[in-house]
């Protein structure tokens, strides 16, 4: 068997209430769940529903408890339940929930946003799609022009214009395009391979006077973590610059999370360069629904009510979610980056141990805190666009997944999603991942040359 342990035994944990959860959810829930990825379709089994979370932790409604990699898919920096967002937010609660009028948390968290990053001015709406569907509709608005160039693999949300390849839940589950998107709509996207400069630079010379903007994701998190090669986001402001075509900076994962200042942090603020405009959200939202996007004070103008390019909330700038993300900035210091960077590196280096050891090939792949393993093949060197994302073995992940998941830990349910870590992951929670991971590996290994499993032989 090559070293390669005898099939498992079935998982020892089901999860009866999540499952009778499931099935009453179904019945009124379009697949159960109110984002596709929740639902495991991806790696099978039953979703776990959360009663509740506090810290590393989340506890399922079977009673069991888990430690977090999902992180609300990276909105909790500090964890969840930190008692000063919830003292804030029961605070902010007791004193209104909503006005439709504006609010002074909501100037102080645009001044906080203006302050960590590039962007001179910041309007804040919900979700991260409304962010970025904004910035695209500003970029066309203040070039002229209609096209739109994205990365695939690259996720925006949910927007018609930036659905064509998309990461996270549309990759998951294999979806060649999304129906309902108008064929104009589509049209309008030009989709090249991430980390490709002579795929943006064909993408100028053919279109250049018709692109409006470049979208890209300041890293990628939504093939699993796949950062941008050295120099990329840096030509991608050139290159835009120099044909009069914006470049729009998705940081709604890595906006607040790899750095005080976002991914723009880590390469344009020490390289000397800015996005024309910038979305946010997750992290800004102190795990509440609040998101934003920015950028230079002439492209903002163009906003109503100063200029005709409209954009608008009943909810935007909510005085609950203003004042958790305020909250959850606040305590955002270099030092939380510091142990973020560490527990993520220390994270990764166990499972690299664990699978080392049962011989199973993989890639450990960082954007700042932000990571991912790739079941690879064990000459790839690294992955850097969808397609390498897509070519590992997706069947060791699920055993993987599983293993972990009977051990006490949480992993996204699908390989094209990144793992997120909080300041709240402390010694403890890293010591349950650690135990973990040895039979996670084991059960990779098995993936390997079971009957299930993708390859007809051990490597
Ligand atoms: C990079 C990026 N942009 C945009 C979005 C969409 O944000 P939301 O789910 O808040 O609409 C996401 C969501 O995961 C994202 O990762």
């Amino acid at each position: 068997m090559n070293g390669v342990t005898p099939a498992p035994a079935p998982f020892p944990y089901e999860a009866p209430v999540s499952a009778l959860l499931m099935a009453r959810s179904r019945a009124v829930v379009p697949g159960g769940v109110n984002s596709p990825v929740r639902a495991f379709r991806a790696v099978g089994g039953t979703p776990r529903f959360v009663a509740s979370a506090r810290g590393a932790y989340v506890t399922d409604a079977d009673g069991r408890d888990y430690v977090d990699l999902v992180s609300s898919w990276g909105a909790l920096l500090h964890g969840h339940a930190h008692p000063a967002v919830v003292d804030a937010v029961r605070d902010a609660a007791g004193r209104g929930t909503t006005y439709g009028a504006p609010t002074e948390t909501e100037v102080v968290l645009a001044e906080e946003i203006v302050a960590r990053t590039s962007v001179e001015q910041v309007r804040l709406v919900s979700s991260g799609t409304e962010a970025t569907m904004s910035a695209v509709r500003l970029a066309r608005a203040a070039t002229g022009r209609d096209l739109v160039v994205k990365f695939a693999g690259c996720y925006h949300g949910h927007v018609d214009a930036l659905l064509a390849s998309a990461g996270s839940g549309v990759v998951t589950f294999g979806l060649p395009g999304t129906p309902g998107v108008p064929a104009a709509a589509a049209a309008a996207t030009i989709v090249v391979p991430y980390n490709d400069t002579d795929a943006v630079a064909r993408a100028f010379a053919e279109h250049g006077d018709r692109i409006a903007c470049v979208i890209t994701e300041a890293a990628a998190g939504n093939m699993g973590a796949v950062p941008p090669l050295p120099g990329f986001n840096r030509f991608l402001a050139e290159t835009t610059r120099e044909h009069g075509a914006l470049l729009v900076s998705d940081e709604v994962m890595t906006g607040f999370r790899v750095h005080r200042s976002g991914w723009w942090g880590l390469d344009g603020a020490p390289e000397g360069w800015a996005p024309d405009l910038t979305t946010f959200g997750k992290v800004m939202g102190g795990g509440f629904p609040a998101a934003a996007f920015g950028g230079r004070a002439d492209l903002m103008g163009r906003l109503a009510p100063d200029g005709p390019v409209y954009q608008a909330g009943t909810l935007s700038g909510n005085p609950v979610a203003s004042t958790a993300g305020l909250t959850a900035l606040r305590l955002a210091t270099d030092d939380v980056y510091t142990r973020l960077d560490a527990t993520a590196a220390q994270l990764s280096a166990l499972a690299t141990k664990a699978l080392e050891a049962e011989g199973v090939p993989h890639l450990a792949q960082h954007a700042g805190s932000m990571f991912s393993l790739f079941f690879t093949e064990p000459d790839v060197a690294a992955v850097v666009d969808l397609a390498g994302a897509q070519a590992q073995h997706l069947d060791r992940f699920r055993a993987f997944f599983h293993a972990m998941l009977a051990h006490g830990v949480m992993l996204p349910p699908s390989a094209f999603e990144a793992w997120f870590v909080s300041a709240a992951h402390d010694g403890a929670a890293l010591d349950r991942v650690a135990v973990a991971l040895p039979p996670a590996a084991r059960a990779a290994a098995r993936a390997m040359v079971g009957p299930g499993g993708d390859r007809g032989g051990s490597t």
